[in-house]
């Protein structure tokens, strides 16, 4: 199959499968170099259907190899969201005393004459770095039937009581589980039935131990959830945490149950989770989601490929006036793909002016500081022309970051896509910064160090790549501004446009 990468809304830096439909990442680990990155995939058609796991490794976080798909539907069903492990000291038995890797995963299976279907877990084996994969003669391993949704599991392993610890979706809640061997499992816990947004069904979590910045010896864990999409919440399916502790059994929050943390103030980041293995090997603990939301995933106007991932985040825990909060910042990896670089320092915008008219670009990233003056918005408009701009402003009187696509191109495939939405941010010592990472289709913004991240999709006209910079009612100090044009990871494949100055 000859593959378009250079399709004008094709990422030209996030991960796309090379056809056809791509949701959740799963199965992310490390190991011998390699990041492995399965994710839901409908090898078949753009549109979700019976899941298998696709695959693609990287070592360097930029450039993936697609590999042939990993695990394929079978008698327990079609393979759902999970993850995989490295399993060092062969506690599975699998490996002839060395390690290997073990995925975790749910499969679902319809039960026949009915709409119901059977959420069960299951396990399967590689020796061979991921490239083959054996079912285990005993799936499934795990099973409770009184929960309709049962799904997702994450592994870890949980140093101080030498276990693997499971965490699983199941509805309105967690279930946590315990193991020696990864494939009898013992119910430990329950969390969440009471705590933060239920504005959807709970899916894909994550639990990890982080150091808090700044504090030796210091560490929380971290829970991811993500919540479904539910038809009365104009946000769609999105991601939350919460901060807490872990004694190998039970989770406990440490702020009240009312409270809700998101991952995310964009639309378009779900299902997210970290690769394992990465951080003990002295790596950092790095997360990627789908950069797309169930209200609208099946019918994005994408090309012969539907679903991109994020790009990946380092995450680290930051203490703020409000509490500790899990903060996100793009690999230093990713730097390679700058291929040029523009610099301003210490300019006053004005309304009306635009001090980047003679720039222009659709994959670029920026990185500005600005110090608030009078003016009651500023910000950036990009991926401008033929009538369509994406904002990225700040609202000082407000005090709030916002993404605006309601113009970003095209919209009407989804009365709630075209859309402007904000989150709280405050200056630091007056100050804001901003990161901002723009691609065919797609905004990623990082504020104030990563304390507030913003992803939306975008579905730009091609040539829509004009650049502004912009201040109203008033002026703003740009303190610093770097703005790099970024090679296509194709580049050797496709001919790119590169932004002149
Ligand atoms: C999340 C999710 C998971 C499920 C998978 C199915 O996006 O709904 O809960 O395992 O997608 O593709």
């Amino acid at each position: 199959m000859t593959i378009n990468y250079d399709h004008p809304l094709r990422p030209q830096y996030h991960f796309t499968p090379e056809a056809n439909w791509l949701n959740d990442p799963n199965g992310m680990v490390y190991y011998e170099g390699e990041y492995h990155l399965f994710y839901q995939h409908h090898p078949a058609s753009t549109i979700w259907g019976p899941m298998h796991w696709g695959h693609a490794v990287s070592r360097d976080l930029v450039h993936w190899e697609h590999l042939p798909i990993a695990l394929y539907p079978d008698h327990n069903g079609t393979i759902f969201s999970g993850s995989a492990v490295v399993d060092w000291e062969d506690t599975s038995g699998f490996f002839d005393g060395k390690a290997g890797l073990v995925a975790i995963y749910t499969q679902t299976l319809d039960i026949p004459d009915t709409d119901l279907s059977k959420q069960r877990q299951s396990i399967a084996y590689s020796k061979d770095n991921g490239r083959t994969w054996t079912a285990y003669a005993g799936n499934p391993v795990l099973s409770d039937e009184r929960f309709v949704d049962f799904r997702d599991p994450k592994v870890l392993w949980h140093a101080a009581s030498a276990r693997w610890i499971m965490v699983l979706a199941a509805g309105d809640r967690l279930c946590l589980y315990y193991s020696t061997d990864l494939k009898e499992w013992t119910f430990a816990s329950e969390f969440g039935e009471k705590e933060g947004s239920h504005d959807g069904v709970w899916e894909c979590p994550d639990l990890f131990l982080l150091p808090v910045e700044g504090q030796p010896g210091s560490e929380k864990w971290v829970l991811i959830v993500s919540i479904g999409d539910d038809e009365g919440q104009p946000e769609g399916s999105r991601t939350q945490y919460f901060i807490g502790d872990f004694d190998g059994v039970t989770f406990t929050n440490n702020n009240g149950p009312e409270s809700v943390l998101w991952l995310d103030h964009g639309r378009d980041n779900y299902a997210g989770v970290t690769w394992s293995d990465a951080q003990g090997q002295g790596g950092a603990r790095l997360l990627i989601g789908w950069m797309n939301n169930w209200k609208y995933a099946n019918i994005i106007p994408t090309g012969e490929w539907r679903g991109a991932m994020t790009l990946p985040r380092k995450l680290s825990l930051r203490m703020q006036e409000d509490g500790i909060r899990l903060v996100q910042e793009v690999p230093r990896e990713l730097s390679v793909m700058r291929a040029d670089r523009h610099e301003l320092r210490d300019e006053q915008i004005k309304p009306g002016s635009n001090l980047l008219h003679s720039y222009k670009g659709e994959l670029l990233e920026i990185e500005a500081e600005f110090e608030l003056d009078s003016a009651l918005e500023f910000g950036f408009k990009l991926r401008m022309g033929s009538g369509n701009e994406t904002i990225v402003g700040y609202n000082a009187v407000d005090g709030e970051l916002f993404i605006d696509r309601t113009r970003s191109g095209a919209v009407d495939f989804h009365p709630q896509f075209g859309c402007r939405h904000s989150a709280p941010l405050d200056g630091e010592n007056g100050r804001i910064k901003l990161q901002i990472w723009v691609d065919r289709s797609s905004i990623e913004l990082f504020a104030n160090d990563g304390a507030l991240v913003m992803t939306d999709q975008i579905f730009p006209l091609k040539g829509a790549e004009g650049i502004e910079l912009y201040a109203e009612g008033g002026t703003v100090w740009l303190r610093s501004l770097q703005l790099y044009p970024l090679k296509s990871v194709y580049a050797a494949a496709n001919i790119t446009e590169k932004a002149t100055p």
